[in-house]
């Protein structure tokens, strides 16, 4: 059975007290979930709804209507490229065919060392700053072949060292 550790109890315990509202509170649950668990399984959505206590029908259909929540698991640094209009516009295309070839690996699939998550993602928000991606919780902005080359570089000695 899966179950928080005492600092994320801790940090379960302040969005209660910030969000009253069992369903407001959902959103802010399922993403400290999250990186509690690295993903959104069907036993951590029965987590959660049961320390909600709200029907586990309610949180399966949250979980699975946004795409921000992992419902299989993903690699250490998660990517995500915006390919909607202004990112579109500036070059995502070839960003996500670049990082493709680069990591071996099509959008939507993790590295076979389980370091990188490769997908696609709507607008982010940062459209006056595209094109931009999203690595865990960090957004790279202003994006250029160059700069994506350096990230995952950075990224993957980070990992291996
Ligand atoms: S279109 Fe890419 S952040 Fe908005």
């Amino acid at each position: 059975m899966v179950t928080f550790s005492e600092k994320a109890k801790a940090e379960f315990e302040e969005v209660l007290k910030r969000y009253p509202d069992k369903q407001a509170a959902l959103l802010p649950a399922l993403h400290l979930a999250q990186r509690e668990f690295g993903y959104i399984s069907r036993e951590v959505m029965d987590y959660v709804a049961s320390l909600l206590k709200l029907p586990p029908s309610e949180v399966y259909g949250v979980a699975t209507f946004y795409t921000m929540y992992n419902k299989k698991p993903v690699g250490k640094y998660f990517i995500q490229v915006c390919k909607n209009i202004s990112c579109s516009m500036l070059g995502a295309e070839d960003i996500v065919k670049h990082i493709e070839e680069k990591l071996n690996i099509k959008a939507g699939e993790t590295t076979m060392d389980n370091i990188f998550t490769l997908t696609t993602v709507e607008c982010l928000g940062s459209c006056g700053t595209a094109p931009m991606m999203q690595i865990n919780d960090d957004y790279y902005e202003g994006l250029s072949i160059e700069r994506v080359d350096e990230i995952l570089e950075r990224l993957s000695k980070a990992s291996s060292g």
